[in-house]
């Protein structure tokens, strides 16, 4: 069944493993909270926990670090660090990953002290989101996870508060399931995950969404479209290329914002005829992250009934070798009618996304957003931690870093330097599909910005963040799907607001 949270009960804990209690760690001394009874399961519980005792058990201000009260009959106890402050979300999340690590299957009774904690629904949420993300495995999808949250307040929780936290675990549960849904897609076997296929999942799950409505191209209808620069990434693959194009449209009014969103899509990238190592190509089965992110973003919209349009556009392709691949030299035609010298045929992205992009100006997009695990350069300027952006919008620019401060998923802004143009000149098309001179995470922005029209428009690289190789805090091993949470605040406050952000 997965994970499972819901509110708790101090009393009735007989069915959980863990009781979790949380502390704060000031100058290395640990305080729990009045309301944390002083009696748990046998165990005294101290109101404060000195420094040589944190130091031996190894519990520091650093969140998520915690010790366990063993109990060989009844229930243990996990004293959980949440750092020097009580209301940072990313901490919580780090809480919810250590706590799910140490129960693993058996279920805990997490108690939250409401005299600690300024924004006790965000609080829950994210320690429900820490624990839902880092639960995620592969390999065990039948194993089973119970996180039960106990809101404490003398003499009893407010009503109001014990339905706000109620509210905040089920928006945690419906935004890592779609989190966790991506994770899966990106994690799948290539074989398991060609076009034809993932265009499958990716509808299949979309169509269960009100105001959701799916369209999967196949290759007769993409050719008819003049998809020239998907056709000739597809080219050397025996599976044909696919596009989705979906779109959220809730039944509320129709001056509302229209956020296009288009990600990358290739199922495997071998580099093609300028072929990769293979080192370099064993986890290019996420090369399609950007289009699972996109999906789930959309539909994670649909499911909260956010009033704004969003349409998700995902190119889907192979980039393979064939015998009929395309040739370093050769020249495609992209829908909007520009032609693009293919010199590196490993430079798939951007000929994919330039008319996924050409695809998205042809709306009336108030805000375009293409995500795409996009270039090396982008590990090489900002290591595996931070996601590259480039954004036309200061005001776009502005909201997205709010967004990602409050779900920890870290961006970097980059420049789009006009200059860097140059290097992208052909002798014989309109513009070539590799750059020269470094800064290649720059000149793949550049080379997408000639196709992304005059709306604003902004462009994630998110090569290094994509997958998280020995899985870090709430990060399961493998995908992450970067992006959705950031995505999603975003959209929801532009919804709240009703209005986009000018350029
Ligand atoms: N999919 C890769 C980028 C990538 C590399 C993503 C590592 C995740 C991890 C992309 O298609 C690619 O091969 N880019 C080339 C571009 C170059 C040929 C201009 C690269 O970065 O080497
Ligand atoms: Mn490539
Ligand atoms: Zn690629």
């Amino acid at each position: 069944m997965g994970f499972t949270s819901s509110l708790g009960n101090l009393r009735d804990y007989q069915n959980v493993g863990y009781i979790a209690v949380p502390l704060l760690i000031t100058e290395g001394v640990g305080a729990i909270s009045g309301q944390i009874p002083t009696e748990l399961s046998g165990f005294d519980i101290p109101r404060r926990l000195g420094a040589d005792w944190l130091k031996a058990n190894g519990v520091s201000d650093k969140a998520g670090s915690a010790t366990v009260l063993r109990s060989t009959s009844g229930v243990s106890i996990i004293l959980v660090s949440v750092g020097k402050e009580f209301s940072d979300y990313e901490s919580w999340r780090l809480v919810g990953a250590s706590v799910m690590r140490i129960a693993g299957t058996e279920a805990v009774n997490f108690l939250l002290p409401l005299d600690l904690v300024s924004d006790a629904k965000g609080c829950a949420q994210a320690l429900v989101e820490g624990s839902a993300l880092s639960v995620y495995d592969y390999k065990a999808l039948e194993k089973d996870f119970a996180l039960y949250v106990v809101p404490l307040e003398n003499p009893t929780p407010n009503p109001d508060t014990v339905s706000a936290i109620e509210s905040a675990i089920e928006d945690a549960l419906t935004s890592t399931d779609l989190v966790n849904w991506a994770k899966r897609l990106i994690d799948m076997p290539p074989r398991d995950a060609s076009p034809r296929k993932l265009a499958k999942a990716y509808a299949k799950r979309l169509e269960q969404e009100d105001n959701v409505s799916v369209e999967v191209w196949d290759e007769d209808r993409v050719k008819a479209e003049r998809l020239g620069g998907l056709i000739g990434v597809g080219r050397g693959s025996n599976e044909p290329v696919r596009l989705v194009y979906a779109t959220y449209r809730p039944m509320a009014g129709e001056n509302i914002p229209h956020v296009v969103l288009v990600g990358k899509g290739i199922t495997f990238d071998s580099g093609g005829l300028s072929i990769k190592s293979a080192e370099g190509m064993m986890t290019m089965k996420a090369d399609m992250s950007g289009s699972a992110i996109v999906m789930a973003t959309l539909a994670l919209c649909a499911e909260l009934g956010l009033n704004i349009r969003v349409t998700a556009i995902a190119p889907l392709s192979e980039n393979m070798t064939g015998g009929s691949a395309t040739r370093p030299g050769d020249v495609l035609t992209i829908r909007n009618g520009a032609t693009v010298e293919v010199l590196n045929t490993d430079a798939e992205g951007r000929l994919v996304l330039a008319d996924g992009l050409t695809l998205a100006t042809e709306t009336d997009a108030s805000l375009i957003i293409d995500v795409a695990t996009l270039t090396g350069a982008q590990r090489v300027a900002l290591g595996d931690q931070i996601a590259a952006y480039y954004s036309t919008s200061d005001e776009v620019a502005q909201g997205l870093e709010a967004s990602s401060r409050a779900t920890g998923e870290l961006i970097w802004r980059m420049p789009l330097h006009a200059p860097y143009n140059a290097s992208l000149e052909s002798e014989i098309a309109d513009i070539k599909n590799i750059g020269a001179g470094g800064g290649g995470s720059i000149t793949a922005a550049l080379f997408l910005q000639r196709f992304a029209g005059q709306n604003p428009w902004v462009h994630f690289d998110i090569a290094s963040t994509s997958r998280a190789e020995g899985g870090r805090g709430y990060l399961s091993k493998g995908a992450t799907a970067f992006g959705v949470r950031t995505l999603v605040h975003y959209l929801s406050e532009i919804a709240s607001q009703g209005s986009l952000p000018s350029a």
